[in-house]
């Protein structure tokens, strides 16, 4: 099974998370090709493997104890990024660094990634969320993107996925390859105005969010409020169960201090749930997938 491709058995996810957490997978597969992925995804299925794919582990909660099955990542073979000019195009492989897509984007003129700043992961990742901020989300400038299902490539439309608020509508048993992206009109001479703009957002974010292990806003942003804000008014900012707290920074992220377990992490995310609940009547739905639970 899976020979002649980049498969580790029994590899500990911890160091592919922000979190640092979680064990180890069966098995974790970094295909170079198309045709590679494709045969993980058939023999996988022929053997009833469960596939999980992989972006930048920086919206993801895994177990300690690991997950059965099958874990792919496509930071080694799909990290392409090929300019068009002329169209205002770039078409991006979805293993590729979100921030480093960010950062081109904006040197060559287009304003829309500011939206994007401070976003990590990957592309794919990205992609699947619907990232951004309240500035703008990747959503907005997807023309198309290539997808690897059981039965081959296909092509779907932005339309098809489904953007909406940090979620899509991929059809599942799907892997995301390829993103195709048209700019509303680039303007280069604008570059350097754009970057001073991103780094002073990121001054911001980085006087607004903590500096320890986290996934980021572990819950989103309910309609019309804030995960934040709720979360806080529970007076919850700082509680901690083992390892885990609520940031003092910002209530949304639940941080690791630098022992926490994943199970830590996870009690506390659930206990502030409750809280949010009794208080407010709001249930927060998690912006932070989690795996093995
Ligand atoms: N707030 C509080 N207490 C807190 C934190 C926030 O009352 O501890 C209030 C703030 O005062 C503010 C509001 O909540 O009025 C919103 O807070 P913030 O500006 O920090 O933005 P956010 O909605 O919490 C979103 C994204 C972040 C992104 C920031 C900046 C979501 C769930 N989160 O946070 O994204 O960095 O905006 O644009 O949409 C992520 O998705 O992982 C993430 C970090």
């Amino acid at each position: 099974m899976f020979e002649g491709i980049d498969v580790r058995e029994n590899e500990v996810l911890a160091p592919y998370t922000t979190f640092k957490l979680g064990g180890p997978a069966d098995y974790l597969a970094f295909p170079k090709n198309v045709a590679e992925l494709q045969r993980l995804l058939d023999e996988a299925t022929t053997n009833r493997i469960p596939i999980h794919l992989l972006g930048g582990g920086s919206n993801l909660l895994i177990h300690d104890s690991g997950l059965r099955g099958l874990v792919v990542s496509l930071e080694k073979g799909f990290s392409h990024l090929e300019l068009s000019l002329e169209k205002n195009e770039i078409r991006v492989g979805a293993g590729a660094s979100f921030p480093k897509l960010t950062r081109r984007c904006l040197e060559l003129g287009w304003e829309v990634a500011l939206g994007w700043g401070g976003v990590p992961g990957s592309v794919g990742g990205a992609l699947k969320m619907n990232a951004g901020t309240r500035l703008g989300e990747i959503g907005e400038v997807v023309l198309s993107v290539e997808v690897s299902t059981l039965e081959g490539m296909r092509v779907l439309t932005q339309e098809q996925m489904g953007f909406a608020y940090r979620s899509t509508s991929f059809p599942s048993g799907t892997i995301l390859c390829e993103a195709l992206l048209r700019f509303p009109g680039a303007d280069p001479l604008r570059k350097q105005e754009l970057l001073e703009k991103a780094r002073l957002l990121a001054l911001q974010r980085k006087a607004t969010q903590p500096k320890e292990r986290s996934a980021g806003s572990m819950f989103k942003n309910p309609p019309g409020d804030y995960a934040g804000r709720l979360i806080e008014s529970c007076d919850l900012k700082g509680l901690k169960m083992g390892g885990a707290a609520v940031s003092s920074v910002h209530a949304n992220f639940i941080v690791n201090e630098g022992k926490a377990t994943a199970f830590e992490i996870l009690r506390l995310s659930e206990y502030v749930r409750e809280r949010v609940e009794q208080k407010f009547d709001i249930k927060l739905e998690y912006e932070v997938r989690r795996w093995g639970f």
